[in-house]
């Protein structure tokens, strides 16, 4: 750890009071200069630190930096945050994650960035991701499991943030199949797993669960302002993304591994906004009516046509019909 990350962690625990220069020199044995220059390396990062005389400094509450230490404060999870990496700014999470795991990261590393110029979405889209008012993570993880099962991960994924933003924004989330959170039918969060095989064991080698979650945005660009909500215009609350992302990490650890007994799923029918809809599904360039019925223990969509006919869908997309 550096200086400047000592003394932030120092200013950390310190819960908003003062501390002295010299106490501060003194547990880091350096001298008051050294954390005089750290302190207004911090201020340069975008802190707020007031320096009082015969006080000391003060890190105020109002900081909302992500940073190892802000989040370490409130991280309860053993395996999942053991290694993390964060960005001020990064293409995408998901690809750098993806680079880690393919050189051997445990599981658990993370990586987060403050913002993203290439946050990837399903299907190809991309996944709006400015500077810090979101949380952008993804988790390495290295699951023993038949690559068919392996899309239980992300339902899994969706049920631990869903609890977590309730828990922190103290609102009611939905699930839409397959991986979107969403506040009063608009969606505040977007889960992107990706897997990598092992092909001379036909068995998965990584998986990586990239998530993105609009947290502080005030407002949306005009393509999605019809669509997208934040969990600051959801619960008119500021919200201390540190402890989002620890409590992501604590409910993310627990869920993930309990999931052999897939009791997450009943959570996820509960919360789903799609069960008992009339839904349009969209399956690569084949687009169709349907009804969703239910979605069965390997976390697939069961609809029924109008033919009559009953289909398990493992990927796609859908959309729920508004009523005439
Ligand atoms: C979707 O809504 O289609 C999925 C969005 C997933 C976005 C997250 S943000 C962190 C991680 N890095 C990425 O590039 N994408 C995921």
């Amino acid at each position: 750890m550096s200086i400047k990350s000592d003394v932030l962690s120092i200013l950390l625990e310190a819960k908003g009071s003062s501390v002295s220069g010299s106490s501060i020199a003194r547990k880091l044995g350096i001298s008051r200069n050294a954390v005089w220059k750290a302190v207004n390396n911090l201020k340069e990062e975008g802190y707020f630190i007031d320096a009082a005389t015969n006080k000391g400094y003060c890190l105020g509450l109002k900081n909302n930096i992500l940073s190892e230490q802000s989040i370490r404060q409130y991280l309860k999870a053993k395996t999942f945050g053991s290694k993390i990496d964060i960005f001020k700014t990064i293409d995408s999470t998901n690809t750098f994650a993806k680079k880690l795991a393919q050189l051997g990261a445990a599981e658990g590393s993370v990586v987060i960035s403050e913002e993203q110029t290439a946050g990837k979405g399903r299907l190809g889209r991309k996944f709006f991701s400015p500077s810090h008012t979101g949380i952008y993570i993804t988790i390495i993880l290295r699951p023993k499991m038949p690559l068919e099962k392996s899309t239980l991960i992300t339902s899994c994924a969706a049920v631990a943030v869903a609890k977590t933003i309730d828990s922190i924004a103290n609102v009611n989330s939905n699930i839409k199949w397959v991986n979107d959170i969403y506040i009063n039918d608009k969606k505040a969060c977007g889960i992107l797993t990706e897997a990598g095989l092992d092909f001379e064991t036909n068995t998965l080698d990584y998986v990586i669960v990239g998530i993105g979650i609009n947290v502080s945005n005030e407002s949306f660009p005009e393509a999605l302002k019809d669509i997208a909500t934040s969990l600051f215009i959801e619960s008119h609350q500021p919200i201390n993304r540190s402890e989002l992302v620890a409590e992501l990490l604590n409910n993310l650890e627990k869920e993930y591994y309990d999931i052999e007994n897939l009791s997450f799923l009943q959570e996820y029918r509960r919360r789903s906004n799609v069960i008992g809809s009339d839904i349009t599904v969209l399956c690569g360039n084949n687009k169709y009516d349907a009804h969703a019925v239910d979605i069965d223990n390997d976390a697939r969509l069961i609809v029924t046509t109008d033919d009559g006919k009953t289909h398990a869908l493992n990927s796609g997309e859908v959309s729920v019909r508004k009523k005439c």
